[in-house]
């Protein structure tokens, strides 16, 4: 299975003061030197992080896959457009949040989704949708052309008991079934640590999952490479 690396929070780190270190883009070479299969960013609307350069920059950099997350938001969609990077991760955004809490309602909006498919196929960009592990969005997904599902996994990661642990995995192994079914790739991600991640290998069909916040974690103390190698081994 293959990782892709979340490199957002080291840019928080950086806004912590506003300079120019750390560097997310160091970070993406880093991880694709430790074996990284690619390189996701989220440019929110807020720039909270991440910011206009660092797409850019790493659009130039990164040699495995460029993933920007966004919102289906006409400004975010122009950048996206004219950069072009590998492929667009579809997430829902909402200002106050932490982090991305739930996945995308695409259910009940296929022409909007279809439409915004189109726009990045025309460009030749790869189309992921975020969404919860049910069947009701993944065929959704499905319907719109899509290229890419993301599964979050938030609630799996926040399960507190191992029965509810063992339930949630069974969610996503239900809706990976039907999205490779579908024809979709399989991915996932939000939530995974060092803890929870070996239970991945037991979703069928899932090629990728996506790992920022405790990768970055690890990270700091171990240093990017170490700690991308650590999650690489468990997915082994
Ligand atoms: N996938 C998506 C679509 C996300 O929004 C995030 C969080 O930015 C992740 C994966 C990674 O989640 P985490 O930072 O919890 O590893």
């Amino acid at each position: 299975m293959r990782l892709a690396v979340n490199i957002d929070h080291v840019a928080t780190l950086r806004e912590a003061r506003g300079g120019i270190e750390p560097d997310p883009v160091h970070a993406a070479v880093l991880a694709e030197l430790a074996g990284a299969s690619g390189i996701v960013c989220h440019l929110r609307e807020d720039r909270r992080h991440v910011n206009d350069r660092d797409v850019r920059v790493l659009r130039e950099v990164v040699t495995t896959k460029l993933d920007l997350e966004m919102a289906a938001n006409e400004e975010i969609i122009l950048i996206a457009l004219d950069v072009v990077p590998d492929l667009v991760t579809i997430v829902p955004e909402k200002r106050e949040e932490l982090t991305t809490e739930g996945g995308l309602a695409v259910a009940g909006f296929e022409e909007r989704y279809t439409a915004l498919t189109q726009r990045f196929h025309e460009r030749g960009i790869a189309v992921s949708f975020f969404i919860e592990p049910e069947s009701m969005q993944v065929e959704a997904v499905a319907a719109c052309g899509a290229d890419i599902i993301e599964l979050h996994t938030g609630t799996y990661a926040n399960a507190r008991t191992a029965a509810e642990q063992l339930l949630q995995l069974q969610r996503l192994q239900s809706a990976a079934r039907i999205a490779s079914e579908a024809g979709l790739v399989v991915t996932a991600g939000h939530g995974l640590d060092l803890r929870n991640l070996a239970a991945m290998k037991s979703i069928p069909s899932l090629e990728e999952v996506s790992i920022g916040h405790a990768l970055v974690g690890r990270a700091v103390l171990v240093g990017f490479e170490r700690a991308v190698g650590e999650y690489l081994n468990v997915l082994r």
